[in-house]
């Protein structure tokens, strides 16, 4: 992929283009940003970011995020047009019980399981992303 997508860009088909679940594509880059695209359904894991926030934009489906906070445990549902960034350092973890189609912006090279993370599981990938076939 070249750095910079030199045509308009079709989210439906770029989500179209693939079927792997949490393992999130590079749409384009931003300065030193990737936007990402991901399909993602079940549960990813908990992990944390130490150095970068992380935003989440829900195309489609639903997703819920849990959160460890100073204050405690709490899940935020963001329904199909939400948007949420998680901070950088907050343990979190995405879920999708019936599924969801993601747009994500964060740091070029950030991994999808953060810098500390629970054992990830077979269903999860970890990845800074994939080029756009
Ligand atoms: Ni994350």
């Amino acid at each position: 992929m070249s750095n910079q997508p030199h045509h308009p860009l079709a989210l439906d088909a770029a989500l179209a283009s693939f079927d792997a679940l949490w393992s999130p594509r590079i749409v384009s880059r931003v300065n030193d940003y990737d936007v990402r695209i991901a399909k993602v359904a079940g549960e990813h894991v908990w992990h944390a970011h130490d150095d970068t926030d992380e935003f989440f934009l829900v195309l489609e489906g639903e997703l819920f995020i849990a959160l460890r906070e100073e204050d405690g445990e709490r899940t935020v549902r963001l329904p199909k047009g939400a948007a949420f960034t998680v901070p950088r350092g907050v343990e979190h973890k995405p879920s999708a019980p019936s599924g969801a189609s993601l747009l994500l912006f964060e740091p070029t090279g950030t991994l999808t399981v953060g810098d500390r993370h629970e054992e990830v599981p077979d269903h999860v990938d970890a990845t800074t992303g994939h080029a756009l076939s």
